[in-house]
């Protein structure tokens, strides 16, 4: 992907769009993971996406951002959720399990648009509570989060190691 700073051009943007993926994004969605996790995990993704192509007009929740005009055709950022029920003793529930923001367009409003998109695609099939997972070092996603109105929730993460 075209690393080489874009931020003026971004800056110089008055607009966006968030839209749902499709299939000529996953390349760049692809590229965008493996830059800001450090991991390429292609097999991932095309799996993800195939489930994603499965869902119902209106239960489609992976929704990337663009420029407009000259940045057209830079992704931005993505953002993928998908509503669970009942697992953990829970009534249906929006969880937000992965979201990304070039590291040249951020702080620019690119992830609360993202946000913001996710939380009313939930909205729009009766869900009224968003839920993440995030580490306990990351700050970045805390700070956002945070100022996005998420807090902690009721449930508590357990886990065991199975290493012999
Ligand atoms: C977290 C992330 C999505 C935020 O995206 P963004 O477009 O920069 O966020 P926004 O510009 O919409 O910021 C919204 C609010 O979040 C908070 N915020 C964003 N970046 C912040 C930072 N670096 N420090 C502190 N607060 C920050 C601010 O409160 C901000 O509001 P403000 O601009 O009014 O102060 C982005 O930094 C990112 O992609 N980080 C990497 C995430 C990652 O590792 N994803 C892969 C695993 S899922």
């Amino acid at each position: 992907m075209d690393t080489g700073s874009k931020r003026e051009e971004i800056e110089s943007q008055t607009d966006l769009k968030v839209r749902l993926v499709q299939d000529a994004d996953l390349t760049r969605v692809i590229e965008l993971d493996a830059l800001v996790t450090g991991v390429a995990k292609d097999t991932y993704w095309h799996e993800l996406y195939a489930r994603h192509r499965q869902r119902s007009e209106g239960e489609e929740f992976f929704f990337v951002a663009e420029g407009v005009g000259a940045l057209e055709s830079t992704l931005l950022g993505y953002v993928i959720g998908e509503v669970r029920a009942w697992e953990f003793g829970s009534e249906p529930c929006g969880w937000l399990f992965a979201l990304a923001v070039r590291p040249d367009a951020r702080q620019m409003g690119v992830g609360e648009q993202l946000m913001t998109t996710l939380s009313d695609a939930f909205r729009n099939v009766d869900v009224t509570t968003m839920r993440t997972m995030i580490s306990r070092d990351n700050h970045l996603f805390m700070s956002f989060f945070r100022s996005e109105g998420m807090m902690a929730g009721p449930y508590i993460q357990l886990e065991k190691d199975l290493k012999p």
